[in-house]
């Protein structure tokens, strides 16, 4: 028998991307074409990301089935990620798969974005299943998500208000570092002292595994009232450096400890932070410490794409979990299943 195929869309953001995966979790093709244009105002423009969606989605599907040597006819079904995100990005990206889907008379899949971040794990690692503990970071959310199997699972911490990637996008801004700021803060602290600023660890002593990232906006505000710019500008890698530490040791600190105390012996990293070099060398010593295992994404299915919304309908498929052709949107943000 042939084995399925899926085309998967992701648009909730300012990613326009199409993948075709198989139910092997093997990557046919995956094109991301990320919208520069949010650059020059420093975060994304929602209504800008909307309409470059509806003008690439269709190019880009053709190059991914050109790239992937395949035609439409033999794709199995269409998956569309429809949750969270901008309402009006997702809006195009679930139009267009209904539409495909049913010119081609094959299923829909809907896919909550967050749990398509987790499934780019099983990309290398198709044999992952849970129980597992998440760290699910990414520019609009951080939750550590407890899976007991693949549709059981529960939110057990999260942030009061920044997403990691939020902070590190919101502290960049500050600096004048550009957008997105995640990858230019990691580079410059890559020879960076961390010690260097003393920055605020909130909820540090609380005993609960939630996060909180708008006293450390307030602590770099503060700092650089004090100092010129000169000095901003000769110790750039120090500031980075420790601006990247306050906002990772948390999220690791409070994952491992929730893990020790539940004994979860797997670790799963997911989101565009899962990218994040420090995060990665921080667990991968600690899980080490404490004799759990720990997954991350390879760095190209970290940020936003639509190979890992192929992959999270896999199992979806096999069910014959399938959507209708009413399904609907929505923004709410948060890991859930649909
Ligand atoms: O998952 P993602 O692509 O989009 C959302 O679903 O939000 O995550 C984007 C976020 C941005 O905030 C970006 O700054 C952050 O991921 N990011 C990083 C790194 N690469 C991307 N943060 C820290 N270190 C990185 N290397
Ligand atoms: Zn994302």
């Amino acid at each position: 028998m042939n084995i399925a195929h899926i085309l998967a869309i992701e648009t909730s953001c300012d990613d326009t991307s199409v993948a075709i995966v198989d139910a092997n979790y093997k990557v046919l093709a995956n094109i991301t074409s990320n919208q520069l244009i949010h650059q020059k105002y420093g975060g994304v423009v929602p209504e800008l990301a909307s309409r470059m969606h509806l003008k690439y989605i269709m190019e880009l599907t053709q190059e991914c089935l050109y790239q992937a040597d395949i035609d439409l006819e033999n794709i199995n079904a269409v998956a569309v990620s429809v949750n969270p995100g901008l309402i009006g990005s997702l809006l195009v990206g679930a139009s267009f798969a209904k539409g495909l889907a049913y010119g081609l008379n094959k299923p829909l899949i809907a896919v909550n974005h967050m749990i398509g971040h987790v499934y780019a794990n099983k990309i290398e690692n198709p044999s992952l299943e849970p129980p597992y503990l998440a760290l699910i970071v990414s520019g609009g959310h951080s939750e550590i998500v407890h899976f007991l199997d693949n549709k059981e699972f529960k939110i057990v911490g999260k942030t009061y208000d920044d997403a990691a990637g939020e902070a590190f996008d919101k502290v960049a801004k500050i600096l004048n570092l550009g957008y997105p700021g995640g990858p230019v803060i990691d580079e410059l602290s890559k020879d960076g002292d961390s010690s260097f600023v003393e920055l605020p660890r909130a909820l540090k002593q609380k005993n609960n595994y939630d996060f909180s990232y708008s006293g450390l906006k307030t602590a770099i505000f503060n700092y650089l009232d004090q100092k010129d710019e000169k000095f901003v500008k000769e110790n750039i890698i120090h500031i980075a450096a420790s601006v990247q530490l306050a906002i990772i040791e948390p999220l690791v600190m409070k994952t491992i400890r929730y893990a020790k105390r539940n004994q979860i012996d797997k670790i799963v990293l997911a989101g565009g932070v899962s990218a994040n070099s420090l995060l990665r060398n921080m667990m991968t010593e600690e899980t080490e410490k404490h004799n759990i295992k720990i997954f991350y994404p390879p760095l190209k299915y970290c940020m936003d794409n639509a190979a890992m919304i192929g992959a999270a309908a896999i199992q979806k498929y096999i069910d014959n979990d399938f959507a209708n052709l009413d399904l609907n949107p929505f923004s709410t943000k948060g890991t859930r299943n649909i």
